[in-house]
Formats: structure tokens, C-alpha cells, sequence
């Protein structure tokens, strides 16, 4: 099986109202048209795609392709085609563009941005041998009517009998092509086959494929961007005893106890650090400052967690509260909760409220029971922009 994605974007997006058609409206630095381009790729379900443009904007885009391919966002062969009048002739310009081993083709509107791989698999799954197509669907959840006469509602059409059709649209190649040479008006490649008494075939489409048609459809767009909030989990031990005086969140705790570790060992910090690489997604303390690396004997645990940040930084995640348990039979820790929240709200840059101290004993069980050692779980709450 040898796939291709028509990607068609020669349309004049009226509806839209945008100075530049919108399939070229840019959205994280990338044409709208691109996106789709990126899941199709990312799908590894085509071996190639082809783009249809207006002829008026052809050549312009064909140099954005070539610079947009660099990224290596999309690792396929692709192609252009000038787009016609209508939808379905912008398609056929694309169907005679093919290469000929290609045999199975999706057809997808460019103005549908948010479309997934994982749709892209489903589709492809969907197609038994005795269909020329699979499409994706989605319910109808309002209620259609009909229009009558005079202004007036002509009937309700019952809703169980209806669907409400998506791209892609995945055919067989060349039972598509004959379709493209019959005549009538068609808003979509199905629709064509169906009339030729084809059998078309669907799949449960995604309710964020959306075709953004009219100007308040842009939002969506900036709602995709919005930051979402992550939470991420902490946890680390330490055993009494070692040379290391005891710290805890980067405050000296006075006293007879000591801790052994490769580091200062001190295990709020660690547990801070794991959750904070929790959140964004770069795995644990241990990937980073292996307890093995001699350069990191003694390292202070506020220097490490500096590092940490970098990363928190880089991956644009911005930390909003902290939730730290410590659990120890001894030291008493009551008296300098507070003291301990303030010093890693300023290592954090955050105000103190939003740093919270808790200690607690195990009742006299476990090892932090019998005093051998302490152990602290960190709850990072922050937000980062959404990537999907
Ligand atoms: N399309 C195309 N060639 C055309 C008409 C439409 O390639 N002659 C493409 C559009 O670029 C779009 C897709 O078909 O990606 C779906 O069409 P639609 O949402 O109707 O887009 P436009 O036709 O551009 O918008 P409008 O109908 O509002 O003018
Ligand atoms: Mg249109």
C-alpha cells in the first residue's frame, strides 16, 4: 500500500474574512496548512503529500516549502498542485499529480489544523476491502432543521439519521480519480462516490477537528495555546548518620544529627527537584547528577536545583505552588517550617504563601520511626503551554 495526503489549500476562505486567505493565517510561526502536513507525517501512515494552492500563490508557497521542510517537521516527499474554482477541482489538479504507484489517498482540508495521527491511524484502520473510502464522522448534537417557506422552519430532520462528516477522506486512488471525472457540485470527495453507488465506509471522527470557517473560529487557535496546568511528584530518603550536617530546603537544622549521602543529602530539595523534573518531563534526579559523578561529592543541593530551574525555563514551565511533606520522628520540626518555606520561596522566586511546609512522624513505625532516617514528598503545581 502506497498512501498519499492531498492537503487541499487553494480555497479563498470568505467566510473567514482574513486579510490573506486562511490557510496561510500563521500559527506557532507555521502556515496554517502546515499543521496538517505535520500530522500526516508524524503518522507514518503517508508516503507523500501534495499541496494545492491558487495559482496566484503557487510559486510563493513552493519557496515557504522549501524552507518550512528544513525543520524536518515533515519527512516525506511532497508536491504541489494548482488549485481550480471549486473544492473538488482543486482536488482533481492533486489526484493527476500523483505519483502512479500511489494507491490509497487521503484528501484533507488545510483549514482543519488540529488534526491528530492518531485520527490518521483510525482512519486507515477503518478501510475494509469492500470500501472505496472510510471518512471520519462525528454525531450531531444540535437539532436540524429544514428550511420552509416564508422564513419559517420547513421540518426537523431526526438526528439519529445524521452525521456530520471530516477530513481527511482516505479513497482508493483510482476509484476517486473516475468519480473526479463525473459532473455535479460536491462539497466533499465522499459525497461523489456515494453517488456513483460506491460504498463509503465510516469512522468515528474527533470533535476537535474542526474546519475553522468563521472569524471567532481564530480563538481557537489562541485557546490551543493557552497554558495548562501540570503537577508534578517528589519523593526522597535519606539515612541518618553519615558526615553530612543536616539541611533541609536549604536550611541548616542545628543539632547532633548528620546524613549520609553523595550530595549535602538534603531531602526536601531532592524531592523538589524530582517533582519539578516531574512536570516537565525530564525524568529524575538520578538522570541528571548521577550520585557516582565524584565532581558532584558534597555539591550543594540549592546549586543543583539552579540547574533544575534552567531546565523548568527552557521548557517554558513556570512554577505556581509547592506542597512539601516532611516526614521525620526527629528533629522536631514545628519550629522551623516556617523558616524552611521562606528560604525555598526565594530560591523559587515565588512569594511564601505560595510554599508550604508540612512535618509529620510516622507514629513510631518504619524506619523514620525507629530514627534511622528522614524521607519528603514535594507536590509542584505550575503551568506550561500546551503541546499537542
Ligand atoms: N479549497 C480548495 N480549492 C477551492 C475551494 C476550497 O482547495 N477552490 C479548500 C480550502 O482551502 C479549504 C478546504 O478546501 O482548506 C475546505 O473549504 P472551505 O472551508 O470552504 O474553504 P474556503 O473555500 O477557502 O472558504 P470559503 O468557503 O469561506 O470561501
Ligand atoms: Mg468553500
Amino acid at each position: 500500500m502506497s498512501p498519499w495526503a492531498i492537503i487541499v489549500a487553494a480555497g479563498k476562505g470568505e467566510r473567514m474574512k482574513t486579510e490573506t486567505p486562511k490557510q496561510f493565517v500563521i500559527w506557532r510561526d507555521r502556515p496554517l496548512y502546515w499543521h496538517s502536513a505535520v500530522a500526516f507525517s508524524r503518522s507514518s501512515r503517508v508516503k507523500g503529500i501534495v499541496f494545492v494552492f491558487h495559482p496566484d500563490y503557487l510559486e510563493r508557497e513552493k519557496e515557504r516549502l522549501r524552507d518550512l521542510i528544513k525543520t524536518a517537521e515533515v519527512c516525506v516527499p511532497w508536491l504541489v498542485a494548482p488549485g481550480g474554482a471549486r473544492r473538488q477541482d482543486s482536488v482533481r489538479a492533486a489526484l493527476e499529480s500523483l505519483p502512479p504507484e500511489c494507491d490509497l489517498v487521503f484528501v484533507h482540508d488545510a483549514a482543519r489544523p488540529f488534526l491528530s495521527p492518531r485520527l490518521v491511524h483510525r482512519i486507515a484502520d477503518s478501510l475494509a476491502p469492500e470500501m472505496a473510502g472510510v471518512i471520519p464522522c462525528v454525531d450531531v448534537t444540535d437539532t436540524i432543521k429544514s428550511v420552509g417557506k416564508g422564513a419559517c422552519i420547513g421540518a426537523t430532520i431526526p438526528r439519529h439519521t445524521l452525521l456530520a462528516a471530516q477530513t481527511p477522506q482516505l479513497f482508493r486512488r483510482r476509484v476517486l480519480q473516475k468519480a473526479h471525472e463525473t459532473t455535479g457540485d460536491f462539497t466533499d470527495d465522499a459525497g461523489m462516490l456515494e453517488a456513483m453507488g460506491e460504498k463509503i465506509g465510516f469512522c468515528e471522527g474527533e470533535r476537535s477537528n474542526v474546519k475553522l470557517t468563521y472569524p471567532e473560529d481564530l480563538d481557537l487557535l489562541r485557546e490551543k495555546d493557552d497554558m495548562i496546568n501540570i503537577s508534578g511528584f517528589g519523593y526522597d530518603v535519606h539515612k541518618f548518620g553519615g558526615d553530612k550536617p543536616l539541611r533541609l530546603g536549604g536550611v541548616p537544622i542545628p543539632g547532633a544529627l548528620t546524613i549520609t549521602a553523595h550530595s549535602d543529602g538534603d531531602v526536601v530539595l531532592h524531592a523538589l527537584m524530582d517533582a519539578i523534573l516531574g512536570c516537565v518531563g525530564r525524568g529524575d534526579l538520578g538522570d541528571h547528577f548521577p550520585d557516582t559523578d565524584p565532581a558532584l561529592a558534597g555539591v550543594s543541593s540549592a546549586i543543583l536545583l539552579d540547574e533544575v530551574l534552567d531546565l523548568a525555563r527552557e521548557a517554558r514551565f513556570v512554577i505556581d505552588h509547592v506542597d512539601i511533606t516532611i516526614i521525620a520522628q526527629k528533629p522536631r520540626l514545628a519550629a522551623r517550617k516556617k523558616e524552611i518555606s521562606n528560604n525555598i520561596a526565594r530560591l523559587l522566586g515565588l512569594s511564601t504563601a505560595m510554599v508550604n511546609i508540612k512535618a509529620t512522624t510516622e507514629e513510631g513505625m518504619g524506619f523514620t520511626g525507629r530514627k534511622e532516617g528522614i524521607k519528603c514528598c514535594a507536590l509542584v503545581n505550575g503551568r506550561m503551554r500546551r503541546n499537542d
